[in-house]
């Protein structure tokens, strides 16, 4: 067990988790990233309730939620780095592990500052439905991201996220990447939306996407897709402004994606002058990570054979 607080130690080890040459493009950055991003935009800024203190994907009410699919796998993967350094909540080493991953695939370093605490149980998760559809469009990602206290510039910097990784069948139905390197993080996404054309696509689970069909495309090569709410950031005008920005600016798209994620992390957290987390809302469990529920993705639910997601 290293020193408790001792967070370069943990940096360490997630990052010894991130190469792996059987999963997905052979890296678990981009679920590492996701599995942040979702843990945090839960928040709800007018009831002043989710965010990422709590790590309530443990629970099924949240784990479980459909919108979560596939996140179990990120969750897994950090075990190993939380039975080294048992101290740290799993609240700290998933926003963590997002942070870790965005700089190791190539990105800005996002700040991070630790002292999230684990819920006990599940009664504070937040209700299912907060986080946004993919299949929607500009109107949605203003509810969902005003929601948190985001604005459009915000919005579209966030959205930079699906510079890494992909799309899968099993988890929401979508397919495929967004750009043709997803495991380094560049401002690509924001030139591809702009370069090339969009067509939209039914696939056979018949849910509809939009994919680029290259003339050149040679069998086997993967088509590159984007949803319907990243096609909504060229078709919105205000939208579009910061696509164009970022697509010119690699700088630019970093610095803001680099404040963004921050402030992201940092939803619903509040903070004395040292930096200490003083939120009362999870004094209960206080500085103590919840106990562990099992080390692999599957396995059935403990409530009645639920969501296989659920237990981590
Ligand atoms: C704007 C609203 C957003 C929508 C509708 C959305 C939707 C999605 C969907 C449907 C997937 C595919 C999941 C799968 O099948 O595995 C995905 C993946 C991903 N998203 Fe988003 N997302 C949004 C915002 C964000 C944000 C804010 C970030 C981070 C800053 C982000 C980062 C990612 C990453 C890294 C993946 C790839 C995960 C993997 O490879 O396993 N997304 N997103």
């Amino acid at each position: 067990m290293s020193t408790p607080g001792d967070y370069d130690a943990v940096r360490r080890d997630i990052v010894a988790q991130l190469k792996k040459p059987d999963y997905d493009d052979g890296s678990a950055g981009p679920v590492f990233v996701r599995l942040a991003w979702h843990s945090a935009g839960t928040y709800d800024a007018e009831s002043d309730t989710g965010g990422s203190n709590g790590a309530g994907m443990r629970y099924e009410a949240e784990g479980g939620d459909p919108a979560n699919a596939g996140l179990q796998h990120g969750r897994a993967f950090l075990e190993p780095v939380k039975e080294k350094h048992p101290w740290i909540t799993y609240a700290d080493l998933w926003t963590l592990a997002g942070v870790v991953a965005i700089k190791e695939l190539g990105g800005p370093e996002v700040a991070w500052k630790p002292g999230r605490t684990d819920l006990v149980d599940d009664s504070k998760v937040p209700p299912r439905g907060r986080l946004p559809d993919a299949a929607q469009g500009a109107e949605h990602l203003r509810f969902i991201f005003n929601r948190m206290g985001f604005n459009d510039q915000e919005i579209v910097a966030l959205a930079g996220g699906h510079n890494m990784g992909r799309c899968h069948m099993d988890r929401s139905g979508f397919h495929g990447p967004w750009v043709n390197n997803p495991t380094r993080f560049s401002n690509q996404f924001y030139n591809l939306l702009l370069k090339l054309e969009w067509t939209p696509k039914t696939l056979e689970n018949g849910i509809q996407q939009f994919v680029y069909v290259d003339p050149d495309a040679e069998e086997g090569d993967e088509q590159l897709m984007m949803l319907p709410t990243d096609v909504a950031l060229i078709t919105d005008p205000k939208f579009r402004v910061w696509v164009e920005r970022y697509a010119q600016d690699k700088e630019l798209f970093f610095d803001h994606f680099a404040k963004v994620f921050a402030k992201l992390i940092e939803l619903g957290i509040q903070r004395d002058a040292t930096g200490v987390i003083i939120n009362s809302d999870n004094v209960k469990g206080g500085y103590v990570s919840a106990p562990k529920k099992s080390n692999t993705p599957t396995g059935l639910s403990q409530r009645g054979g639920g969501c296989p997601m659920a237990r981590l």
